[in-house]
């Protein structure tokens, strides 16, 4: 009977042990990801390819890693969706260069900056008009939809601003000289030029502004964004996030 009794208990030590373990390696298991993938060099898919390869990607599969979680998966998505997304509980981050504002801070908790950036003028080649932002006054300008370049140029007296999908799609709309000017990312912007864009534009003028990207959680999820910042610094310091930035970027980032 005694044995009997050890035995009930023992198999009850068991089970217990195995549903915490169980619910311990649940939460950690995937981590769902978020991103507009046409923003090379950030989030991409390389041509007759499926996978999405970029800065951003590698960096969030390591925080992911760094997190503890087994499984990193992304979703593309449109730039505008990403957010909503977060608040549908559809997506667990979203890191897609996504400039940290304070109309966005309003909706998600962002990390830590993660990469310096801001805003390049792009026109067609042959055009020696526009050299500045002051020349863009009343001009037909393309940009990507729900990005701070956008917002840019809605600032601009008399322009006439056109919203596409992606950014390729507001270059390709400067290409066929439908617009007289692209507002968008510096570095995606140069990355696109030194892929070919070089043919036929260029960029002008200043950078507009200075950003810094971050990786959007929702607002209610205060303890991931805590986990998130926790993981980016310790990449940080082990030289990770160098080494990153290095492959992607060719060079260490500015201190
Ligand atoms: N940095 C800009 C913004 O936050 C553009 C980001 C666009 N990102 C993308 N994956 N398409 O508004």
């Amino acid at each position: 009977m005694k044995k009997k009794f050890q035995i009930v208990c023992l198999c009850m030590f068991v089970f217990a042990l195995l549903v915490a373990g169980c619910g311990g390696s649940k939460a950690k298991k995937e981590l769902i990801v978020g991103t507009e993938p046409a923003f090379a060099p950030f989030e991409f898919q390389k041509e007759n390819s499926k996978d999405f390869v970029g800065f951003d990607i590698d960096l969030i599969q390591a925080i992911a890693k760094q997190m503890g979680y087994e499984k990193c998966t992304i979703q593309g998505m449109g730039f505008d969706a990403l957010i909503p997304a977060l608040d549908a509980k559809n997506i667990d981050v979203a890191i897609a260069g996504m400039t940290i504002t304070d109309e966005r801070a309003k909706k998600v908790n962002f990390s830590k900056p993660y990469y310096k950036s801001g805003l390049a003028i792009v026109v067609n080649k042959d055009n020696n008009a526009i050299n500045d932002i002051a020349d863009l006054k009343g001009k037909k300008i393309a940009v990507q939809i729900g990005t701070t370049g956008a917002m840019e140029a809605e600032k601009i007296a008399g322009a006439k601003i056109t919203s596409f999908n992606t950014n390729g799609e507001a270059c390709l709309e400067l290409k066929n000289k439908a617009v007289d000017a692209v507002i968008g990312d510096l570095p995606v912007e140069a990355y696109f030029l030194q892929q070919g864009g070089k043919d036929f534009a260029k960029i002008v003028g200043k950078t507009l502004t200075s950003e810094d990207y971050g990786i959007a959680v929702a607002k209610s999820n205060t303890a991931l964004a805590k986990d998130v910042d926790k993981a980016l610094d310790t990449l940080k310091q082990n030289g990770e996030y160098d080494k990153l930035y290095k492959k992607w970027f060719g060079e260490l980032p500015k201190k």
